[in-house]
């Protein structure tokens, strides 16, 4: 039984990085479900105002999409994500509000957000900085298109709850995110700890420019 699980999980974290095919259909589903508690987290953490306009990179199924368009009825929310499958799974997902020109999902890479400068109040993202190549340049993409005192919400797992001492991407955040952040013109950058979902620590990048 933990074999086959294990098998499970390898054929699907594969996908994880640019979802393709049946099995990235599958497993943008799968993670909507994994997803759930930080996903909300995020959201909350956004406190998305009515007339807001919103930008979420790596949308995967679309499930913070929907839950950012239910919360900007007079605003505007944008994505933009790499992997075809979810784009068209996303735009499914949120029909309705595609339809009606309130949600705009794009496919294309983090590092080139393919907006207006100076177009978002909030840009959100979660679970995708793994798959970032370029940290700093994505950071300075987020920075060009948010508006003055607008907010970026980054969230990421820091490892497993158990785990003691620093993860990988925890000394990447402290080492790394955050001083780029500060040299990019970021006036405020910190972490936020999350909620334990799945046995995992979640924390997000928060930063305001
Ligand atoms: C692990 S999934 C997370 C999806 C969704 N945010 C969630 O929490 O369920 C990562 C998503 O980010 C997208 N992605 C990863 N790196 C990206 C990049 N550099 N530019 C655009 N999209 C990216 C992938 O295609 C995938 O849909």
């Amino acid at each position: 039984m933990i074999q086959i699980k294990r098998a499970f999980n390898t054929v699907f974290n594969k996908q994880y990085p640019c979802p393709q095919g049946m099995l990235g259909y599958l497993a943008g589903e799968l993670m909507v479900r994994q997803h759930e508690t930080e996903t909300a987290w995020t959201v909350a953490m956004a406190d998305v105002q009515p007339t807001d306009s919103v930008l979420e990179i790596g949308f995967g199924a679309g499930k913070a999409i929907q839950l950012l368009a239910d919360k900007t009825p007079r605003g505007s929310v944008a994505g933009i994500d790499r992997s075809d499958i979810m784009v068209r799974r996303a735009r499914v997902r949120n029909g309705r509000a595609v339809s009606a020109g309130r949600v705009t999902l794009l496919q294309g890479e983090a590092a080139h957000l393919l907006f207006a400068p100076q177009q978002f109040d909030k840009v959100i993202s979660i679970h995708t900085v793994y798959f970032w190549s370029e940290p700093a340049t994505i950071f300075a993409e987020i920075y060009r298109v948010l508006k003055p005192g607008g907010v970026c919400i980054i969230t990421f797992t820091t490892g497993k709850a158990d785990e003691t001492g620093l993860g990988h991407f925890q000394a990447i955040l402290e080492e790394q995110m955050l001083p780029d952040m500060r040299t990019i013109g970021f006036t405020e950058a910190s972490i936020k700890q999350g909620p334990i979902a799945r046995n995992y620590k979640n924390v997000a990048v928060w930063g305001r420019k």
